[in-house]
């Protein structure tokens, strides 16, 4: 036996361990790269789950020894309370759309016209999927990816680092390729979950009784949005990259340079990136990808198509929040066969009765469609559906699946009409239609499904806001008889919840709380979760800042409601026959004398002594391009406050024209009016009440 002395031992041992844990990573990097994003893999997967474990062990004896970009990095490191803001270096723009092949070719032409070019000139583009998923932008220093953040507004995003390292497809250090690594290298892109993925994932939440996501868009943004990592690291997620963001030490001339650049760097780019001559060849593209849109592992919901010159892109530039040089050419609605097996009636907050056809299951575009929304009596009988009926049905993005027509040469002998019952499905109260409307209504003002729907509204997030009081538990309130109007949700007893199942006394307290805390709330709010037909959040708003209490609404004729500004005549009777009910009079004072505080928006009166006001009262400003200290929505209620007009396009009348960065048309406007435009910086000094020599 050789005798060794211990230090030099260890320190052979280390160095030896480097080396291997170094081969390693590089090794399965490697690996994982040609599986996941080449999809063509050269050893097994239980080879691969053998070195991987072997890396594992040695990091665990040589902590030091693990490098950033090692694949056991990806499982999801510590959890986390929030995620904290990002501010994107370049703001994250979106993209104008065509919705059809008119309008594609208007795109090319006002190019050309922008670019002084002939009519005639052929134009190189280069064309994309349009990948139906979540906007992400990852940031790599000196090649090792740094942050990963989402969109946000475009200005500011969400730092989602940790998450998006478990992406097998975002590579932790970029490969090598032709060009160095450029310092500074910031990419945008989408992840999104690829449609067998979504699909095992949601009958995973089914086996556990979990409510499945909607379609793979909503799955990847509810994936994305996990504190805890190890949480995103086990749902099936992508990232396909498409576009540059910040970046230092490298330029690029074309975007398919770019696009070459990132697969040499180890990224994942659709396979169907394509460089296309004219427009007349984008449009031959376009029905080759809507033909193979089925195909595909992943959700498209339509192609974008790029000016390839970067110095052209430049030339033309960007308005407000999207490029001059880019459109996105939106696909069709995604329709499909199915039969329709019953109808069911549904009964809504306002009372309204929505018929629901339950189908054979069918996929449409990679989404399993089992229902589909009739809405009306009229509908129906317009496309003359019936139970037993084959039907054509579709979907858009994220709306209810509808039924389009239904296919009369298919109908089974004896299929009858259908008519929406006389009497309430839900409570058996007498159903009214409404002169010249389309739906239905059931009357009877203690309808339970009416009850339960009108209590989940007035809950709910963007209303009174009241946590941890669910559909399950109103639904229990509801059927025990102890909530039978929205008053009685502040008067329930600990007895009343302790009679409800699964309720601990910790649960009690923190209802308790949150319906407490609801009590001081904002008249929009308060207005907003009473579920007056046709006072959606907006009108709300609209109706607390002009009418400031209660009894001022109690006051309102129709003709003074109707005399605001974005209120019309439905919504203008709709208000003032809510407030002029006496039961639901007696609904409202109950809620005050519970203690509910509604109050009003801070009036322009009150903000007299605001820094700037001078500046902006009475004046009307209009905003555009992109900001980056403020949103243009805070920009717009600093504006307001002031006692100032906001208004969406340029004219004589306009005072003020506040230009963020990439200001387009508006400004150019502004000029030749001879309109006074801001900077930010100058407007931001005006808020502050400064003078400024313009
Ligand atoms: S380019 C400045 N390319 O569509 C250009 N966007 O409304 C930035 N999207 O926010 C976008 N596939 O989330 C681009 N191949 C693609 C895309 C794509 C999907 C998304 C992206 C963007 C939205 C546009």
């Amino acid at each position: 036996m050789t005798e060794v002395s211990e230090p030099k031992n260890q320190a052979s041992d280390l160095e030896q361990a480097k080396k291997e844990v170094e081969r390693l990573t590089e090794e399965l990097n490697e690996h994982a790269h040609r599986y996941y994003v080449l999809d063509a893999p050269i050893i097994s997967d239980a080879e691969y789950d053998r070195m991987h474990r072997k890396l594992e062990e040695l990091e665990l004896l040589f902590p030091s020894l693990a490098r950033p970009d090692s694949p056991t990095q990806r499982v999801g490191g510590p959890p986390l309370d929030h995620f904290e803001k990002v501010k994107h270096r370049l703001p994250m723009l979106s993209l104008a759309n065509a919705m059809n092949k008119e309008e594609l070719i208007e795109f090319d032409k006002r190019l050309k016209r922008q670019l002084d070019l002939p009519e005639n000139e052929i134009l190189e583009y280069i064309v994309e999927p349009k990948i139906d998923g979540i906007a992400i932008s990852l940031t790599y220093e000196e090649g090792t990816f740094m942050v990963g953040a989402t969109r946000g507004d475009g200005v500011n995003g969400e730092d989602i680092t940790s998450n998006l390292r478990t992406l097998e497809t975002i590579p932790l250090s970029l490969r090598k390729g032709e060009r160095p690594i450029p310092p500074i290298f910031e990419v945008r892109g989408e992840a999104y979950m690829p449609k067998d993925g979504f699909e095992a994932f949601n009958r995973k939440l089914l086996d556990n009784g979990d409510k499945p996501f909607a379609n793979p868009r909503n799955a990847t943004a509810g994936s994305l949005k996990q504190l805890d990592p190890k949480n995103t690291a086990k749902r099936p997620l992508a990232a396909f990259i498409y576009a540059p963001g910040y970046m230092e030490g490298v330029e690029f001339a074309t975007h398919w340079d770019f696009l070459q650049s990132l697969r040499e760097w180890g990224f994942s780019i659709p396979a169907f990136n394509q460089k296309c001559q004219g427009a007349e060849e984008v449009l031959l593209r376009y029905d080759e990808i809507l033909d193979k849109r089925n195909t595909l592992n992943y959700e498209i919901d339509g192609m974008v198509v790029k000016l390839n010159d970067y110095a052209l892109q430049e030339k033309v530039g960007a308005i407000s929040k999207s490029p001059r040089w880019a459109i996105a050419f939106k696909f069709p609605p995604q329709q499909e066969t199915t039969k329709i097996l019953d109808i069911d009636v549904q009964v809504g907050r306002t009372g309204k009765l929505t018929p629901v056809a339950h189908l054979e299951p069918v996929l449409v575009g990679g989404v399993t469609v089992s229902r589909a929304t009739l809405h009306n009596q009229d509908e129906i009988d317009k496309k003359d559906v019936r139970i037993g009926d084959t039907v054509l049905i579709q979907r858009a993005g994220d709306v209810i699946p509808e039924v389009v027509m239904s296919i009369k040469e298919k109908r089974p002998e004896g299929a009858v009409p259908f008519l929406l019952p006389e009497a309430c499905p839900v409570c058996g109260g007498e159903t009214e239609r409404v002169k010249d409307e389309a739906d239905t209504y059931c009357t009877s003002i203690d309808c339970p499904a009416k009850i339960k729907a009108a209590l989940q509204h007035f809950v709910s997030r963007k209303a009174m806001n009241i946590d941890g009081l669910g559909k399950k538990l109103i639904e229990q309130l509801v059927d025990a008889e102890i909530v039978k109007h929205i008053p009685d949700l502040y008067t329930i007893t600990d007895d009343d919840w302790r009679s409800l199942e699964r309720m601990g006394e910790k649960s009690i307290v923190n209802l308790k709380n949150s319906l407490d805390k609801s009590k001081d709330t904002t008249l929009a709010r308060f207005l907003f979760g009473l579920g007056i037909r046709h006072v959606g959040e907006r009108t709300a708003q609209i109706l607390a800042s002009e009418f400031r209490s209660l009894d001022a609404l109690y006051e309102a004729t129709t003709f003074e409601l109707e005399a605001i500004n974005d209120i019309g005549p439905i919504v203008a009777y709709s208000v003032h026959h809510f407030f002029s009910q006496e039961k639901n009079k007696a609904v409202l004072q109950a809620l005050l004398d519970l203690g509910l505080n509604p109050a009003p928006p801070q009036s322009i009166e009150d903000n007299e002594d605001l820094a700037g006001r001078e500046f902006f009262d009475g004046k009307t400003c209009v905003l555009t391009g992109t900001l980056t200290e403020m949103t243009r929505d805070q920009a717009k209620q600093q504006i307001l406050m002031r006692g100032g007009k906001v208004s969406g396009s340029v004219s004589k009348k306009t005072d003020f024209l506040i230009a963020g960065a990439a200001a387009g048309s508006k400004l150019a406007k502004a000029e030749s009016l001879g309109v006074t435009v801001l900077t930010e910086a100058q407007f931001q000094e005006m808020l502050k009440g400064n003078q400024l020599s313009l």
